[in-house]
């Protein structure tokens, strides 16, 4: 385990016992798999696409994230690291800055397939971790948690957080004249996913300052969602937001 570079989260870092995977949860895994992905390789973004198979997510077996981390460290430096379970806002924002995206490693039960609660290994890994070998994804998301790292404003945090939502979790863009999901929010539930694509929610162009004033829903079907033309889009909107929150005009 490697704790050299965090404080705050390293309570949190926890190993995954690969081995303690049983059959039924490989077999989750790979019901989760087969259900998404005829939707998500027509609707997912092409970095997405591109970025789970660097990664080397295999559909019917649960992830290593050794063998991830692998695999993603020499293309941008990140690294999918267990822990324990949902963080506090400073320690997610040191891990992130640090380029080590906290991972859960328990799985959803069969009976909860499209909804839990807290997210899982599903969420995390399948939902996030493809993104994370975009080499512009990569570095807006570590600067996305310098910048939160270093602000004590909860008006501002939370205004960095509904940036947070509207990208990492629930992102959209537009690819070859069509609206392409890249949020994990979007990835990893079958019913987000869908109500987008069958246009039960309304897309706007993308704008940071339509977004950080526009209020996050965690509890129904996302009504209104952003898409921009390109992940340059997002890199610019951080840097332009970490400005503003130092001008104290977020
Ligand atoms: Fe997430």
């Amino acid at each position: 385990m490697q704790t050299a570079t965090l404080s705050v989260a390293a309570p949190y870092l926890i190993e995954q016992d690969y081995a303690a995977y049983t059959a039924e949860q490989h077999a989750v895994w790979a019901e989760l798999v087969s259900r998404a992905w005829p939707e998500l390789e027509r609707h997912a973004a092409r970095e997405y696409l591109e970025g789970f198979s660097i990664i080397g997510l295999e559909p019917d077996r649960l992830p290593r994230l050794a063998a991830i981390s692998a695999r993603l460290k020499p293309r941008t430096g990140w690294n999918a690291t267990p822990v324990s379970g949902f963080l506090p806002a400073p320690a997610f924002f040191e891990m992130l800055a640090a380029r080590r995206f906290p991972t859960t490693i328990w799985l959803r039960s069969r009976d909860s397939l499209e909804y839990t609660p807290e997210p899982d290994i599903f969420h995390d890994v399948f939902g996030h971790v493809p993104m994370h070998a975009h080499a512009v994804f990569a570095d807006f998301l570590a600067h996305y948690g310098r910048v939160c790292a270093s602000i004590q404003d909860a008006w501002v945090l939370e205004r960095l957080g509904r940036l947070f939502w509207y990208t990492v979790e629930f992102g959209l863009i537009r690819q070859e004249g069509e609206i392409k999901v890249y949020g994990s929010g979007l990835i990893s539930s079958h019913g987000e996913c869908k109500n987008v694509i069958e246009g039960g929610c309304a897309v706007h162009d993308f704008t940071l300052d339509e977004v950080v004033n526009t209020p996050v829903k965690v509890d129904e079907f996302q009504r209104l969602l952003f898409a921009v033309s390109s992940f340059d889009q997002i890199y610019d909107a951080m840097h332009a937001a970490e400005k503003r929150a130092a001008q104290g005009r977020l």
